[in-house]
């Protein structure tokens, strides 16, 4: 049987509903394979043990994840949820990424989001828990025909909306702070949005584009898609300027000098462009 995580009561009635009571799962209505594709045997463990990996980073892995937050905080429904999916990522690495300028493996990208969305430290590559959840994100591409990356279209959606970040402060007390906290610090029904507990702004969540996606398709948690484009993303504006944690080296992203533009800190090499060293070309 499937079962449905929360470690949150009153959630539990939205979430059996959701899950049919119990006797359906939710991947009838998310993305990816059935969980009745899960083989027997050790590969089957170490999807399950991915997966769990997942759902309960910060107490599996304590030493590896500063935040309040887990994997599936922002890949929701154990990454099966469209906006944050995780299925069929795997058959699109290797890839080349701009904010590293290098070709990544798989396993360097999760550990992106160890440093960055969890605000916490790299596993080793090579490791048991790398491999499992590795495991379980190559299942959850099982019947996704590997391709080629696909060009983002969110920087290009967002690019028509003028954020109102007073309005964003009130929508967020009227909508998000009755769960997310009056102070964004997280509450028992649901984690952190900003300071010492948050992503950090290194992580894609802090860039004001991808956090407005985010929350148009997913949030309110009880309510997704009720909130506007311009709801959506003048409440990202004001929860992406709060304060978080640092990203040590951050400025080292984008080394050729291609950010996109709703990153919220300077590059050396955007730097290096506009003020080349005398004596040196351009
Ligand atoms: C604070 C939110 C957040 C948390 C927590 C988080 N991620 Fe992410 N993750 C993102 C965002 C945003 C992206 C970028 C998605 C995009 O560009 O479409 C991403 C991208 C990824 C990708 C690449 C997806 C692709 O198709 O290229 C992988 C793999 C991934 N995350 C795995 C993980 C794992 C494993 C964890 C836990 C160790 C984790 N993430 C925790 C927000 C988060
Ligand atoms: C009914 C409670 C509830 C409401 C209301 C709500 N959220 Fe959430 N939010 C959640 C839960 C639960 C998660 C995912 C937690 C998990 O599974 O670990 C989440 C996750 C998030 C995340 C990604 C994880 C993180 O903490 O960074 C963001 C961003 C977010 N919510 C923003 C908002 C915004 C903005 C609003 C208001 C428009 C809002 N939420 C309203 C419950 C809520």
């Amino acid at each position: 049987m499937q079962r449905c995580h929360t470690n949150v009561v009153p959630f539990m009635m939205v979430l059996l509903a959701a899950c049919g009571g119990g006797s359906r799962s939710p991947q009838a209505t998310g993305l990816g394979p059935a969980d009745s594709l899960i083989p027997p045997g050790p590969l089957g463990s170490a999807i399950r043990r991915g997966r769990a990996l997942l759902v309960a980073t910060r107490d599996s892995l304590p030493g590896h994840v500063g935040s309040a937050l887990r994997c599936t905080s922002c890949h929701l429904d154990e990454g099966r949820r469209p906006t944050g999916s995780l299925v069929g990522t795997y058959g699109r690495y290797p890839a080349y990424r701009p904010r590293s300028g290098i070709v990544e493996t798989i396993e360097y990208r999760v550990n992106d989001c160890f440093r960055r969305s969890l605000n916490g430290a790299a596993l080793t590559p090579a490791g048991d828990d790398m491999r499992d959840i590795v495991a379980y994100l190559a299942f959850l591409s099982w019947g996704s025909a590997p391709a080629p990356p696909q060009p983002n279209t969110r920087l290009q959606r967002w690019a028509a909306f003028t954020p109102d970040t007073a309005a964003g402060a009130a929508l967020y007390g009227a909508t998000c702070a009755k769960c997310h906290g009056p102070e964004g610090q997280g509450t028992a029904l649901a984690p952190p949005l900003w300071g010492a507990k948050s992503y950090n702004v290194g992580a894609g969540m802090a860039r004001v584009r991808t956090a407005a996606d985010f929350i148009r398709n997913n949030m309110p948690f009880d309510q997704p898609g009720t909130l506007t484009d311009q709801q959506a993303m003048d409440v990202a504006a004001f929860v992406s300027a709060r304060p978080r944690p640092d990203y040590r080296g951050k400025e080292l992203d984008w080394p050729n000098a291609d950010p996109p533009p709703d990153v919220a800190y300077p590059t050396a090499a955007v730097q290096r462009k506009a003020h080349p060293a005398p004596g040196r070309s351009p």
